[in-house]
């Protein structure tokens, strides 16, 4: 059976990047992000992937997913300096707040 891993942040330059060689891998991959600093164009060519499937959610909030997970890979937060300094509540949030609600996916 497939191992389902959940990547959050899975919009962004590492994650988008992530979710691909899992798939390739033969993982299932739930990506999750609110695309703050993210972009679809990253995770475009997924779409239609049986074997993906994005939830677009702030991972501060709770989210509950189907089904077992094997990974959690927490990749969500602004990532430069000037996100950092432009986000600096958000950047604060996710994470602690958004590390807590992840785990809670395991
Ligand atoms: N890019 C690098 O070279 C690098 C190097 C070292 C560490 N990192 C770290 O890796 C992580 C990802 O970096 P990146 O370059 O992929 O950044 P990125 O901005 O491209 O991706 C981060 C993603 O997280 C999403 N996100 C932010 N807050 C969220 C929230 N509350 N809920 C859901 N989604 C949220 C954004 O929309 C975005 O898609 C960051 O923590 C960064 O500091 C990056």
């Amino acid at each position: 059976m497939k191992k389902t891993a959940v990547i959050t942040g899975g919009a962004g330059f590492l994650g988008s990047h992530l979710a691909d060689k899992l798939i390739r891998e033969d993982c299932k991959v739930i990506c999750i992000d609110n695309l703050i600093t993210g972009n679809l164009d990253n995770i475009g060519h997924l779409f239609g992937n049986e074997d993906f499937s994005f939830i677009k959610h702030d991972i501060t909030n709770f989210i509950h997913v189907m089904g077992p997970v094997d990974y959690i890979l927490h990749f969500a937060s602004p990532a430069s300096p000037i996100d950092y300094l432009q986000l600096p509540i958000q950047t604060l949030k996710v994470g602690s707040l958004g590390t807590h609600k992840a785990l809670g996916l395991g």
